[in-house]
């Protein structure tokens, strides 16, 4: 399935079979402010986060700053260990691994990082920083290697030849491209992307957008997707996961999350109205006061302490992730009110004008294909 291809829609329930990861009750703490002095807090980044990413889709994950996205696919990868639940690949526990192993796996799972200015080594030439992945896990040999580089370079739009020059010499988007040659390189099957295209500006996003569609499909990736931008996920995305303060509240498939969000969060941030610097990674959700913090999150439902229809029990008992309908989860005692005051469409003032004009923006892309893309010759 590619992105928004949705070959399973309508389908049934997906078999156990068909889940590449599978993340079960993971909860990741920090302590933090530990001094000789100061009792250590602890941040609760994730907490308690059940998710499922089929074979083949791609996966969204949304949510305000701070609400423990990066922890989140940093765990699914096995960057960082879970205090606790599991996280499962194909199946496999793979939360308490030994390292020996886990080397063997991390082929499989590659990340693109957000930053593509940080994230090379300025003082390797892009042809060892594509080609590193490969040695470290034996793929090729001296010999092949350099070929199959260029025939990387070449696949995510840049020349060959860059192989000999180094980062500072490209422009935001080559270096991304550069990053995403380098995640690809040891043939993995599953892509995190952490915020791949928030550093750059709109127009390069639609490109390297669309770049990452036709290797997900060329490839046979399953992608998961970390983004603020409510326009990037709703092109690219099959189903979405909205986090609020580590926890998930609601998901579902993407059309069917947009039409009718119905946790109350969710609704905010359908709502919002998207800031327009490319490099702002804040999501306006048009929402009442600050999101609290993680060091002390509110008891009950997370979310009462800014939510319209908060009752009695929202402050004192936690409302389960439960299904609400066909691959549709909500964690809210109060969801059937929330969904009753979803507007219709005509109702809808404009649905974000800016958000929809970006969000065709990439379809126009996505139509046009970027077989020349390559936003600047250095
Ligand atoms: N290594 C760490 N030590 C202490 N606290 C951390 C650490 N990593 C993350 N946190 C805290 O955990 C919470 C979740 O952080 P995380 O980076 O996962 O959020 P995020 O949703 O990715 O945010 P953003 O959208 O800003 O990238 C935040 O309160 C953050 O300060
Ligand atoms: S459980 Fe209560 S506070 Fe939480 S989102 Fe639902 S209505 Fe709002
Ligand atoms: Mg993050």
């Amino acid at each position: 399935m590619n992105g928004k291809g949705h070959d399973n829609a309508g389908a049934g329930a997906p078999a156990r079979g068909d889940y590449v990861l599978e993340a079960r009750d993971l909860a990741r703490r920090f302590k933090v402010g530990s001094s000789f002095l100061a009792t250590p807090q602890v941040v609760r980044a994730v907490d308690g986060v059940s998710l499922s990413v089929r074979r083949g889709e791609t996966l969204a994950i949304v949510g305000e700053s701070g609400c423990g996205k990066s922890t989140l696919a940093r765990l699914l990868l096995r960057l960082l260990r879970p205090s606790s639940g599991q996280v499962l690949y194909d199946g496999t526990d793979i939360s308490d691994l030994p390292e020996r192993e886990m080397r063997r796996l991390r082929k499989d799972l590659q990340f693109i990082f957000q930053d593509p200015f940080s994230s090379l080594n300025p003082r390797m030439t892009v042809g060892a920083i594509v080609e590193e992945p490969m040695r470290v896990h034996g793929i090729g040999t001296r010999a092949s290697r350099p070929q199959q580089v260029a025939d990387l370079l070449r696949r995510v739009g840049l020349r060959a030849e860059y192989a000999n020059r180094y980062p500072h010499e490209f422009s935001g988007g080559q270096r991304q491209r550069i990053g995403i040659a380098r995640a690809l390189a040891c043939g993995p099957r599953v892509l995190i992307g952490d915020e791949p295209v928030s550093a750059l500006d709109v127009s390069i996003q639609a490109q390297v957008i669309n770049l990452l569609e036709e290797l997900k499909a060329e490839f046979d990736l399953t992608l998961v997707l970390i983004a603020h931008d409510l326009a990037v996920i709703r092109h690219m995305s099959d189903r979405v996961a909205v986090m609020y303060l580590g926890e998930i509240v609601e998901q579902g498939e993407t059309d069917t999350l947009y039409d009718a969000p119905l946790h109350p969060y969710t609704q905010a941030l359908m709502r919002a109205i998207p800031i327009p610097s490319p490099r702002s990674r804040k999501v306006d959700s048009g929402l009442t006061g600050d999101v609290p913090s993680p060091l002390a999150p509110p008891p009950g439902c997370r979310f009462h302490t800014r939510c319209p229809l908060a009752s009695g029990i929202c402050k004192v008992e936690r409302p389960p992730l439960a299904t609400v309908a066909h691959d549709r989860m909500v964690a809210c005692h109060h969801w059937e009110e929330a969904r009753a005051g979803i507007p219709s469409a005509a109702e809808t003032p404009a649905h974000s004008h800016a958000a929809e004009r970006r969000f065709a923006l990439y379809r126009e892309h996505s139509l046009a294909g970027t077989a020349a893309a390559s936003d600047r010759t250095p």
